[in-house]
């Protein structure tokens, strides 16, 4: 399952997770989850940010009353967004899931979702939510100093509907089955070959249903070779995002049709007193 594409082997992402537990209070090799490469998430310190981005109480993830509060609740909005344009409510893909928390949210719309993300700690967090419905994770305040707090999911979610596995979206699996939605939020520019993603996604869905792609077009080298960028290059012309990603995925398949585009913020907090405050592009695409 794992690939070896990555410029990281399985190994060494578990010895960056092991010696930044070991590091807990002092993770030197992860100073910001915003731009490491995708080894990042891999890392406590990743999968402790994501289970706040995605689980906390927002007056945790954001104390501040002059702060963005359109942005909090992001996983609760991205799976309300794939309910409202959807036709269909039986199978939905959280590709790039990281540690759950649309796949559950969506759970509470779909009768089966599957998760899907690189990140085997991602993956194991996610997990731990649909077993125990709980999980224990630090909170950075400033420096090295932690608070460790608890979150728990709601239990209206029925967990039970939702399974996760590790798995590359540049690459997925040839038995997944077909899907009446397909959620890839902010995944696109963390992909070493997002055209692998879009190309493969039409046959993924049934006739009728969605792709909803939701992305800060964020492209770094880190993560994605220049040439492999949808947009953005300025080495290219015509190089609008949205314009490219428009010609692209219309290219790829010409049954996809976008049937709707609006904003959607989010906030990951770091800590304290830093966050990253996003504004992605949510677009959603039709297979006729
Ligand atoms: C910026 S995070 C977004 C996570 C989540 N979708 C969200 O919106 O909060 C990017 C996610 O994509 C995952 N990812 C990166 N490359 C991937 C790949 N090739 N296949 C599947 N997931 C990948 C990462 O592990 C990470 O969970």
């Amino acid at each position: 399952m794992f690939s070896l594409r990555r410029s990281f082997t399985l190994n060494q992402s578990r010895n960056l997770f092991k010696s930044s537990v070991k590091m807990s209070t002092n993770e030197m090799k992860v100073r910001s989850t915003t731009a490491s490469g995708s080894q990042v998430y891999e890392s406590k310190r990743a999968v402790d940010e994501y289970l706040l981005f995605h689980y906390g109480n927002p007056s945790d993830l954001l104390s501040y009353k002059s702060g963005p509060q359109s942005a909090l609740k992001f996983p609760e909005r991205c799976a309300q967004i794939c309910a409202d344009y959807t036709t269909n409510n039986k199978r939905a893909l959280d590709v790039g899931c990281a540690v759950g928390g649309s796949s559950f949210e969506l759970a509470a719309h779909f009768d089966e979702v599957i998760g899907m993300d690189f990140s085997n700690h991602f993956i194991d967090a996610a997990n731990t939510m649909k077993k125990d419905g709980k999980m224990s994770f630090e909170m950075l305040k400033q420096g090295n100093v932690f608070k460790t707090c608890e979150t728990v999911l709601s239990d209206k979610i029925d967990r039970h509907r939702c399974s996760f596995h590790q798995g590359d979206a540049c690459d997925l699996r040839a038995d997944l089955g077909q899907f009446d939605v397909i959620l890839a939020s902010n995944l696109l520019c963390r992909l070493p070959q997002p055209m692998g993603f879009l190309e493969r996604v039409p046959s993924l869905l049934s006739n009728g249903g969605i792709l909803v792609l939701v992305s800060p077009y964020s492209w770094l080298e880190e993560y994605t070779p220049m040439d492999k960028w949808i947009g953005g290059n300025s080495n290219q012309d015509n190089n609008d995002c949205f314009e490219t990603l428009s010609r692209t995925i219309t290219s790829v398949s010409k049954q996809m049709e976008l049937i709707h585009r609006e904003d959607v913020p989010f906030l990951i907090r770091e800590h304290e007193r830093k966050y990253q405050f996003g504004v992605s592009d949510c677009t959603i695409w039709r297979k006729n």
